[in-house]
């Protein structure tokens, strides 16, 4: 034990050696530095503060020659407890603001995208998507798939293999983008999403019941009925005993869908040289409910797309044996539909990006 009162002869030019008061409270004192640090810099500052060179527990060290030699051992014993006490008491506080420090730096890092602020506007899908979801729905409900096909074709897709011989005039170059990557004139934007269907039958497993949603291309200046991409919906059923009742059937189910019960259809002779017979099919005008005003040209209808039974000559160009097979296809403009369904005047504000105009619908 230290002895406070008796120091030993040559004990007077050396500091007194520490009595078990000081030295805990030179434990207390250094474990209170310690808890108090509240960052790795502060805990440095503390630690030099507690147990550096100038710290009292250091200056207690410097007694322990002030010890008789017999009691010596035990005194240096007593200061290594401690010393091993601050240094755990240090390595656990390193290990606690370290951790706090990296969950702070990952908050501080945190991009949370999906965070919803109470004052920013929330956004939705756009007028264009929705109805083409909407429209997929529909069929999905009616046991179509849902196919995609590539928005640059080759001719052989886009013309050739749809029974469009070389002097139609919708492959002139007038109506078509061409692709400059390729040979002049081979690689195009899809006209239409009626290639497609040479698609499906390629890879055919028949029966097919499906719907093609996508974007296409056509040479037109903007105007309130025409966008130079825009997008179409194709239709393909391939089955055997397939009719055109089927046909006729199946567009006026779906207008109803979409459209509402009230609204009727209509099928009118046209020509389209991958579909024998063809026709365009139209709705009534909802907007005067047919007895004929501005939008349906007095008419009391409106043109919606065209359809028609699969031409033997695609049955032909992707070898399906058309004395087993029976098939009819449709397509139709989505943005025309959205236009029509929305009474919206002009096709280009769906590319304006005018927010006033987006967030109505
Ligand atoms: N592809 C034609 C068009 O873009 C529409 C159509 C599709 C017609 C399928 C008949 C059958 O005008």
């Amino acid at each position: 034990m230290a002895r406070e009162s008796e120091a030993s002869p040559d004990a007077t030019l050396r500091a007194a050696p520490f009595g078990a008061a000081e030295l805990a409270d030179a434990q207390s004192e250094a474990l209170t530095r310690i808890e108090a640090a509240t960052d790795l810099a502060s805990l440095e500052e503390a630690e030099r503060q507690a147990v550096g060179k100038r710290s009292h527990f250091a200056g207690l060290y410097q007694q322990l020659r002030a010890f008789e030699p017999s009691e010596r051992k035990d005194a240096g014993q007593r200061l290594q407890k401690v010393r091993r006490r601050l240094d755990e008491a240090i390595t656990a506080k390193r290990a606690e603001l370290t951790a706090a420090e990296r969950v702070g730096r990952l908050a501080a890092d945190r991009l949370d995208l999906t965070e919803v602020l109470p004052a920013a506007r929330q956004g939705h899908l756009h007028l264009v998507t929705r109805v083409r979801e909407e429209l997929e729905d529909v069929f999905v409900g009616m046991g179509y798939e849902i196919a995609e096909g590539p928005e640059i074709e080759t001719d052989w897709y886009n013309f050739q293999a749809l029974n469009i011989p070389v002097d139609h005039p919708a492959r002139s170059s007038v109506d078509t983008f061409f692709v400059e990557a390729a040979e002049a004139e081979t690689l195009l934007l899809r006209t239409h999403t009626s290639p497609v269907q040479i698609h499906l039958l390629e890879r055919r497993e028949l029966p097919i019941y499906a719907v093609v949603p996508g974007l296409v291309y056509r040479r037109d200046t903007p105007d309130a009925t025409h966008l130079p991409a825009f997008h179409q919906l194709e239709g393909l059923v391939v089955d055997r005993g397939v009719s055109f009742g089927d046909l006729a059937g199946t567009i006026e189910t779906f207008v109803h869908a979409i459209f509402g019960e009230t609204v009727r259809s209509r099928l009118r002779p046209a020509y389209f040289p991958f579909t024998e017979p063809s026709a365009e099919f139209e709705i009534s005008c909802m907007i005067c409910d047919g007895s004929g005003c501005r939008t349906c040209a007095g008419t009391g209808w409106i043109e919606l797309g065209g359809c028609g039974m699969v031409h033997p000559a695609v049955f032909e160009a992707t070898d399906v044996d058309p004395e087993e097979w029976t098939g009819f296809a449709f397509g139709f403009g989505i943005d025309r539909l959205a236009i029509m369904r929305h009474g919206i005047a002009d096709l280009r504000s769906f590319i304006e990006n005018d927010v006033r105009f987006l967030e109505q619908f």
